[in-house]
């Protein structure tokens, strides 16, 4: 038999299971199955074999990569990106620095709506190639799957625009991609709020499902952006287009959208720097599942969402990049794990399960992403040299990944 690639000598192969038949929670987060010694072999794209060195007998590949020293792992899902966007903002990073607050740099126009302008100027092409060049960013430093929202348009054409752009990120990279439609990210000075949320109700949703754009549909629910009656409500209408609801909760203050999320039964609720017990009851009643964004509260100086607490609560815990012009203009998740493990003091394993297993339940694509398992997509990553698995997020913002494998291709 003549498999298209095979990985030898592999140090380390991490998150190998035999079957992944659904969320991680609680103390089951704390286990990172990692096979010594190891072989991996990829055939048509996918998975096909994995196992011992030892048991591996006179096989013949294509490709052999020999891993000596290097760990093995599954891509990253990344389960909460606004990828697409025209233009970075570091002029707002140094208002930052000099003591403006998030909150107040949006209250002048600034934030989202500051992105919003340079993208509803820009053409659909132009802001394609730019986005373009993040997935293959992203790509890089290991990510095989991420979710990509709209919400820097905040007018029909230019939400259409940007889900567009989105999806053909899916069609024309290697990575598997869902899209989120996120009107309700801010309200434009065109509109009152009561006139946006109508607009976003009336025609953008209809809109954006006449063309399929979307997967699922978000809400900024926060003080100053949509209140929890208002995430209800623009909530409910997407699912009537069958988007679900995935909630940005929760970043800035209490502002009631974990409970909002779990009500409309939102897949995620994501953010969560600001929760408490109330919120962590209210998640253990559900299904949702708790998405942390280590990268947008370490580049705000915000608090981090109480993770030991959550897990301790028996709930999931998920980890994504957030990977924005505004609040985390990094996409490389190998930095988040970090970042979750320094400052969320989880460990490696919950950390990495977090990025991988759990995103991937939270994209709804666990059947073929987010392990190394048989049958499911050939994404995987292939470290530097490393002692041990902890020496990935130990080394934070080094870039370990060395190579990477997406639907079976070697990428370059
Ligand atoms: O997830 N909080 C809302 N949305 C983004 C940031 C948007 C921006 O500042 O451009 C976030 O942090
Ligand atoms: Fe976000």
């Amino acid at each position: 038999m003549a498999w298209d690639i095979l990985i030898t000598n592999i140090k380390g192969l991490a998150q190998v299971r035999d079957s992944t038949p659904t969320v991680l929670a609680g103390l089951a987060m704390a286990q990172l199955p990692i096979l010594d010694n190891a072989y991996l072999a990829i055939e048509g794209g996918k998975i096909v074999d994995y196992g011992e060195m030892l048991s591996l007998s006179n096989a013949t590949a294509n490709q052999v990569i020999d891993a000596k020293g290097r760990f093995v792992f599954p891509s990253f899902v990344d389960s909460h990106t606004h990828l697409v966007f025209a233009a970075s903002r570091e002029e707002e990073f140094v208002m930052k620095i000099k003591g403006v607050s998030y909150a107040e740099i949006a209250t002048k126009g600034g934030g989202i709506l500051n992105s919003a302008r340079k993208l509803q100027q820009m053409s659909e092409d132009e802001l394609y190639e730019r986005s373009l060049a993040r997935a293959f960013e992203i790509i890089k430093t290991g990510t095989g799957a991420v979710e990509i929202k709209s919400g820097y348009g905040l007018t029909v054409a230019d939400e259409l625009k940007m889900l567009r752009v989105a999806r053909r990120i899916g069609r024309e990279t290697p990575l598997k991609v869902k899209t989120t439609f996120l009107g309700a990210h801010a309200v434009p000075t065109s509109h009152t709020k009561a006139e946006y949320i109508e607009l976003v109700i009336n025609e953008m949703i209809p809109a954006v499902a006449e063309e399929k754009l979307a997967d699922y549909i978000d809400v900024f629910c926060e003080q100053g952006f949509f209140s929890p009656e208002e995430t209800e409500l623009i909530s409910e209408e997407g699912k009537k287009f069958g988007m679900r609801p995935r909630i940005h909760a929760n970043q800035l203050h209490r502002s009631g959208g974990v409970q909002v999320g779990v009500k409309v039964k939102a897949i995620s609720v994501d953010h969560l720097e600001n929760i408490g017990e109330e919120e962590i009851k209210a998640l253990q009643n559900s299904s949702t599942i708790p998405t942390a964004l280590p990268g947008a509260a370490f580049f705000l100086n915000l608090s981090y969402p109480p993770a030991r607490d959550i897990l301790n609560a028996g709930l999931p815990l998920a980890i994504a990049s957030d990977y924005n012009p505004g609040s985390s203009p990094s996409g490389n998740m190998s930095l988040m794990v970090a970042l979750a493990c320094i400052k969320m003091r989880i460990t490696p394993e919950e950390a990495f399960n977090a990025a991988t297993i759990n995103t991937a339940v939270a994209m709804e694509i666990l059947g073929t992403h987010g392990s190394i398992t048989r049958g499911k997509v050939a994404n995987v990553c292939i470290t530097k040299p490393m002692p041990t698995f902890a020496y990935l997020p130990y080394s934070f913002g080094a870039q370990l990944v060395d190579q990477v494998i997406i639907n079976g291709e070697l990428i370059n």
